[in-house]
C-alpha cells in the first residue's frame, strides 16, 4: 500500500464507480431501446388487414394526435437514470472536494515550501527544532550524518530531510522533544533520534521519510510517495539523548 499514493487511490476508486454509472446508464438506454422496437413491430403485426392482400385504397384518415402512455416500468427506470445521475453529480462533486488539496499541493502531492532552503535551515538552528509543515504531515530537519552517500542518497537534498509525522508502531502523530532533541511517540512510547532513527520502544523500524529536492533555493517535497523508515539499528547521527525526554516509560522493544 505503501507505494500507492491515498489521492491516486481515491481517483483509482472514483474512475471505477464513474465507469459503472456509465455502464449502467447504457445498458438501461438499450434496454429501453429495444423493448420500444419491439413494442413498434408488435403493434404493426396486429394492423388489421395486416398480411392480406388490400381491396381498394381507401382514403388515408386525417392525423390524429396520439396519446402518449407511460408505463409503470418507463416511469420506474426515468425514475432510477434521474437519481442514478443526481448520485453521480453529488459522488462527482463529492470526490473533487476531497482531492482538491492534493491537487493543490497538500499532503499526498508535490509541496512548494513558502520559505528557501537557507530560512527553513536558519529557523531550525535558531529554534532548536525541526520546522513543521502541517499541510505535508513533515517535519524537515537539518541533516548532517553520514547516511547522505548511503541510506539516504537521493532523498536528502541542500542538508535538509523530511520526515513522516507517523509513528512507525501504529500510527499516532510523534512530536519533537526539545528538551532530548528526540522525537518520543505519546502513544506507547517509542523514540527516535533527531534524524528519525529507532532508539527505543515498540516501533519495527526509524520513522518514514519523503524526498526533497531543492532548486534554485526553493525546496520542494514528494508526499505523493512514502520512503520506508531505516531498519532498527540504523544510526548515522550517534546522538545521545540531549536532556529528559518528554515521554517516560519507553516500553523495551
Ligand atoms: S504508535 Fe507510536 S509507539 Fe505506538
Amino acid at each position: 500500500m505503501l507505494g500507492i499514493a491515498q489521492s491516486t487511490f481515491a481517483v483509482g476508486i472514483v474512475v471505477v464507480l464513474f465507469a459503472l454509472f456509465v455502464m449502467l446508464l447504457a445498458g438501461s438506454f438499450l434496454r429501453a431501446r429495444r423493448s420500444d422496437r419491439a413494442r413498434a413491430a408488435v403493434s404493426e403485426g396486429s394492423t388489421p388487414g395486416a398480411g392480406r392482400p388490400a381491396v381498394a385504397a381507401a382514403p388515408a384518415p386525417a392525423p390524429s394526435r396520439k396519446k402518449v402512455v407511460v408505463s409503470r416500468r418507463d416511469f420506474f427506470r426515468g425514475g432510477l437514470l434521474a437519481s442514478l445521475m443526481v448520485f453521480g453529480a453529488q459522488f462527482g462533486g463529492a470526490s473533487i472536494a476531497f482531492l482538491w488539496p492534493n491537487l493543490k499541493g497538500g499532503f499526498g502531492s508535490l509541496i512548494t515550501l513558502p520559505d528557501t532552503a537557507d530560512v527553513i535551515k536558519n529557523q531550525i538552528s535558531e529554534n532548536r527544532q525541526p520546522v513543521y509543515f502541517g499541510a505535508g504531515r513533515f517535519y524537515l530537519i537539518n541533516y548532517t550524518g553520514d547516511g547522505t552517500k548511503s541510506i539516504y542518497q537521493g532523498i536528502t537534498a541542500d542538508g535538509l530531510m523530511a520526515l513522516y509525522q507517523k509513528c512507525a508502531h501504529l500510527g499516532c502523530r510523534v512530536p519533537f522533544c526539545q528538551a532530548s532533541q528526540w522525537f518520543e511517540c505519546p502513544c506507547h512510547g517509542s523514540k527516535y533520534n533527531y534524524a528519525g532513527e529507532y532508539q527505543l520502544g515498540p516501533a519495527p523500524t526509524g520513522l518514514m521519510r519523503f524526498k526533497v529536492t531543492v532548486e534554485g533555493g526553493q525546496v520542494k517535497v514528494d508526499t505523493s510517495t512514502i520512503i520506508p523508515g531505516p531498519p532498527r539499528g540504523t544510526n548515522t547521527i550517534h546522538q545521545a539523548p540531549e536532556g529528559p525526554f518528554c515521554v517516560g516509560g519507553a516500553a523495551g522493544g
